[in-house]
């Protein structure tokens, strides 16, 4: 693809990864991703912001035959799929510098094969004059990696953010034009990386607040020309209550954890309840991570089996503990056959959850009158729980 133009002087450049389906061999991308970098020419300087993952540097370098000069690389970000063309521009344009935070440069030294002598550290704040374009550069760590920055151009009012607002979709479109789809693949992309970081992204966002931003240009998906609606929605993601929202996810061997699961989503949804479930066994772990976001209880449905949970359930649990949702609630429902230490041990995995434990329902073979009374005294206890705290509904 060719470059595109955003405003005077200042294109879109990068590629777009239509058929890639698996981020980091762990995040599914359905709708493929882009990597977008960005070249801006003052009257005196011109400036490469972030480049391209590795496998399409072709493309970022065939972009670049007519552009004469690069005399900066902005480097908002070490992860390689913005950082690891970087090397093949320097190779083209030996005299640039790349820009980087305090914490990038050990990083990219780490990652890449660079000297360290083309290595410029821009402090928190500090400007860069390009002639007639003026580069500000504001530290926001943990969107997802420590060394984070992003880059505002003040004339054009165009905050450049990285991953920050960003959201995997391949598309032709340049600027966001299907807010619905996009909010969808933000959401996931927040929810995969940036969730367990909210306390330190509510900064970011709060240090974001002073500035005027007519356009925010991310290195991955579309540019927000309307930026309130990517704003917005980062406040309620990071900042806003859980939801009225229970989110199952469960495995079952001989379906008696499927009827108690079945039974739950029942009780719930009778008493207002809202709830998604998600199959371990076919899931699409993204769309979990989203639910995560709203979650105001989390149960896990699993039978036991090797004398603890399904090993399907304690993935579930540990990607709970490990992406810290906001949920203040937690059960667990399943069966057993004849024993084991299934609560204990998913109990045990999740020590970064901030739960009140609901009492969990575990019975033996198939669930009995017995446990679906249980059942439904766990659905009302939830449902209370939810009123209590005022969660209100999606
Ligand atoms: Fe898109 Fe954290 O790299």
């Amino acid at each position: 693809m060719n470059p595109r133009k955003i405003t005077d002087k200042i294109h879109w450049l990068g590629a777009i990864d239509w058929d890639r389906r698996l981020f980091d061999s762990l995040i599914p991308l359905p709708d493929g991703t882009s990597y977008n970098a960005y070249l801006i020419e003052g009257e005196d300087k011109t400036v490469l912001i972030d480049s391209v993952d590795p496998a399409m540097k072709h493309i970022l370098l065939t972009q670049l035959e007519k552009v004469s000069k690069i005399d900066y690389v902005i480097s908002q970000h070490a992860e390689q799929d913005h950082s690891g063309t970087i090397p093949a521009v320097l190779e083209k344009y030996p005299q640039a510098q790349v820009i980087v935070s305090d914490k990038a440069k050990n990083m990219l030294l780490d990652l890449l094969t660079i000297s360290e002598d083309c290595l410029k550290v821009v402090k928190d704040g500090e400007t860069l004059s390009l002639g007639g374009k003026t580069l500000e550069f504001i530290y926001t760590p943990w969107v997802h990696w420590p060394e984070t920055m992003t880059t505002y151009l003040r004339e054009d009012k165009i905050l450049f953010s990285c991953d920050f607002f960003g959201s995997h979709i391949a598309t032709s479109d340049l600027f966001v034009r299907d807010e619905g789809r996009v909010f969808e693949a933000a959401k996931r992309y927040f929810a995969e990386i940036m969730l367990p970081f909210r306390k330190i992204i509510a900064k970011n966002l709060e240090k974001l607040s002073a500035y005027e931003i007519s356009m925010i240009a991310p290195s991955h998906g579309q540019i927000y020309d309307r930026p309130a609606f990517i704003l917005d929605a980062y406040r309620d993601w990071v900042l806003g209550e859980p939801k009225n929202l229970v989110v199952l996810p469960y495995v079952s061997m001989h379906a008696s954890t499927k009827k108690m699961v079945d039974y739950l989503t029942n009780a719930l949804i009778e008493l207002g309840v809202a709830v998604e479930l998600y199959d371990l066994t076919v899931t699409d772990i993204g769309k979990l991570a989203i639910s995560l976001i709203d979650a105001g209880t989390l149960v896990i449905g699993t039978p036991t089996v090797l004398a603890g949970p399904h090993p399907a359930a304690a993935y579930a649990a540990f990607l709970a503990n490990a992406l810290r949702p906001k949920a203040k609630f937690l059960s667990i429902i399943g069966s057993y056959g004849w024993g084991g230490k299934t609560v204990e041990t998913l109990a045990g995995m999740i020590p970064n959850l901030k739960v009140e434990v609901l009492e969990p329902v575990l019975c033996k073979g198939v669930p009995g009158n017995e446990a679906l009374q249980r059942l439904d005294s766990l659905a009302k206890a939830i449902a209370a729980k939810h009123k209590e705290n005022d969660f209100q509904n999606r």
